[in-house]
C-alpha cells in the first residue's frame, strides 16, 4: 500500500544532484527554500526585525475574532479539529492572529515600546488547489506593533519590495488603498448595501451570504459577474474620516520619496476583518491575479485580542508564489548542496581512516561527504561531481602509509599530493 500526498500539498526534497539532466521545480527544491528564507531573514534584519515562532494551531475562536466570521477564510477554509480532550482548535490559516495572540500572551510591550516581529511557517486553507494556491502554503511575514505613523506603513512596503528585489524579482505592481476605520466604514457599508441590494438576485450565492453577514467582503469576490456588478459601487475612499485620509496621503508621499511606484486601488479591501486604514498587495505579471504578498494596518486587533490598545501593521508573502515567480522569470536556480570535498577511500584500511579524516575536516569548518558504498574510483569521482564538490580526496594504502592524500581539483582535473596534516588548509584554499 502506498500513500499519496494530501490534495493541495507538495514535498520539498533535496536538489537534483549536479550534472543530472532532469529538473526539479523550484517549489520542490529544498535549496531554493533555504535561499528564499535566508534572504528574507537577512532583509528583515536590516530593518530591525526579530523572529517569532508560534504554534501551528490555535484556539478556533481566535481566528473567528481576529480574521472575522464572515470572511471566506473562516467561513469556508479553516481546518478545524476537536482534540481528544474536547478543545476546539484550528490549524492557522494565516500568521497575524497567532503572532498577536503571542504578543499579548507574552506581554511583549513591556520589554519594548515597538515590537518588530518576523515569522516563517506553514498555513492551512481548504482552498481549491491549483498551481500557486495550496492547502498548506508557507508564508514569510512581518508585524510591527506599537507604531501608528504612516512612515512605518511605507517602510513595510519598502521592506517587501527590497526582499523581492534581493531575489531578482522586478516588474512588481504595488497596489495600495485605505479601508478607513470601523466607524468610518459604517456609512460606507450602508451606501454599498443600498447600491448592491437591487443587483443581489444576479450575484453569486457567496455574495448573497456576504450581503447579509459582512457586506464589505462582497468586494473580495473573485466571481466575474460579481466584479462587473460592483464596478460602479461607491468608493470607500469617499467615506474615509479625515484622519484616515490624511494618513493615506502621507503613506503615498513616503512611497514617492522612497521611489516605489504604486497604484491606488479603491477596490482593494483584502479578505480580513482586522484591517484599518492602509491595505496593500504586491503582484508580478507572471503570477496573473494571484498576489505575491499582501498586508495592512490593524489598529484595533491587539485590544480585540485582550491586549492594551496598540496599533499594528504587517505583511505576509507566499514563499511558493515567490519560487514560482523566480522560475517563471528564468532567474538562476539558487545554489544546491555545494561540497568542499568528497572523500574517496580505496580499500578497507582507507575506509576506516576516512571516517576520522572526514570528522577532522568537518571540524575545521569544511563541508565533506564520503563514499559509503565501497565503489570503484570512477563511480566515486562521479559522486563527487554530482555533489558539486570542488575537490575529490583519494586515499588508499600508499597514501595512508605516507600520511598523504591525493587531491583532485574537479573543475581543472589537476592533481596534488597533500600531507594529511595540511589538508584542511589546502581545501580551504
Ligand atoms: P494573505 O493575503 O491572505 O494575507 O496572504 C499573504 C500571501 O500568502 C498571499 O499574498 C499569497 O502570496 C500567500 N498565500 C495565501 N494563501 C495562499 C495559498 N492558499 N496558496 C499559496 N499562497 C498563498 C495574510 O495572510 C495576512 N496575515 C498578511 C498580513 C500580515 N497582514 C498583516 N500582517
Amino acid at each position: 500500500m502506498q500513500y499519496g500526498r494530501p490534495d493541495g500539498t507538495f514535498d520539498i526534497v533535496p536538489p537534483v544532484p549536479c550534472g543530472r539532466k532532469e529538473a526539479r521545480s523550484f517549489v520542490n527544491d529544498s535549496a531554493c527554500w533555504l535561499h528564499v528564507e535566508a534572504v528574507f531573514r537577512k532583509v528583515c534584519k536590516a530593518y530591525g526585525f526579530a523572529e517569532i515562532r508560534t504554534p501551528i494551531f490555535e484556539q478556533t475562536d481566535l481566528f473567528h475574532r481576529a480574521v472575522g466570521d464572515g470572511t471566506d477564510i473562516v467561513a469556508k477554509e479553516t481546518y478545524d479539529l476537536v482534540t481528544r480532550g474536547g478543545d476546539r482548535l484550528t490549524l492557522r490559516p494565516e500568521g497575524t492572529a497567532g503572532a498577536i495572540r503571542a504578543y499579548v500572551s507574552e506581554r511583549l510591550w513591556i520589554e519594548r515600546p515597538i515590537a518588530k516581529l518576523l515569522y516563517i511557517g506553514p498555513n492551512f486553507r481548504y482552498e481549491r488547489a491549483q498551481r500557486g494556491r495550496y492547502r498548506q502554503h508557507h508564508q514569510a511575514g512581518v508585524e510591527v506593533l506599537g507604531a501608528s505613523m504612516p512612515s512605518i506603513d511605507a517602510e513595510i512596503i519598502d521592506l517587501a519590495v527590497a526582499f523581492y528585489k534581493a531575489l531578482g524579482i522586478t516588474d512588481l505592481t504595488v497596489k495600495v488603498n485605505s479601508v478607513g476605520t470601523k466607524e468610518s466604514r459604517v456609512a460606507y457599508i450602508d451606501a454599498l448595501k443600498a447600491y448592491a441590494e437591487p443587483l443581489l438576485s444576479e450575484m453569486s450565492d457567496d455574495n448573497k451570504r456576504r450581503f447579509e453577514q459582512n457586506p464589505l467582503r462582497m468586494l473580495d469576490s473573485k466571481d466575474k459577474r460579481d466584479i462587473a456588478l460592483l464596478e460602479n459601487a461607491p468608493n470607500l475612499v469617499d467615506f474615509l474620516d479625515d484622519a484616515s485620509a490624511e494618513h493615506f496621503n502621507k503613506v503615498c508621499t513616503y512611497l514617492d520619496a522612497l521611489g516605489i511606484p504604486y497604484e491606488v486601488d479603491h477596490r482593494l479591501v483584502r479578505g480580513f476583518d482586522y484591517y484599518t486604514r492602509t491595505a496593500f498587495e504586491i503582484q508580478c505579471k507572471v503570477l496573473g491575479d494571484k498576489a505575491l504578498g499582501g498586508g495592512g494596518r490593524y489598529n484595533q486587533l491587539v485590544e480585540q485580542l485582550g491586549g492594551p490598545a496598540t496599533p499594528g501593521i504587517g505583511f505576509g508573502l507566499g514563499i511558493e508564489r515567490v519560487l514560482i515567480t523566480m522560475e517563471e522569470l528564468g532567474l538562476p536556480r539558487p545554489g544546491g548542496n555545494q561540497l568542499d570535498a568528497f572523500l574517496c577511500p580505496m580499500g578497507d584500511a582507507a575506509r576506516d581512516a576516512a571516517t576520522t579524516l572526514a570528522s577532522i575536516l568537518r571540524n575545521a569548518g569544511l563541508t565533506i561527504d564520503v563514499d559509503y558504498l565501497g565503489r570503484r574510483l570512477k563511480a566515486m569521482l562521479e559522486m563527487a561531481d554530482a555533489g558539486g564538490a570542488r575537490y575529490a580526496i583519494v586515499i588508499g594504502d600508499d597514501e595512508l602509509a605516507a600520511q598523504t592524500a591525493s587531491v583532485r581539483e574537479l573543475a581543472t582535473q589537476t592533481q596534488h599530493t597533500v600531507s594529511i596534516a595540511d589538508l584542511p588548509a589546502f581545501i580551504r584554499g
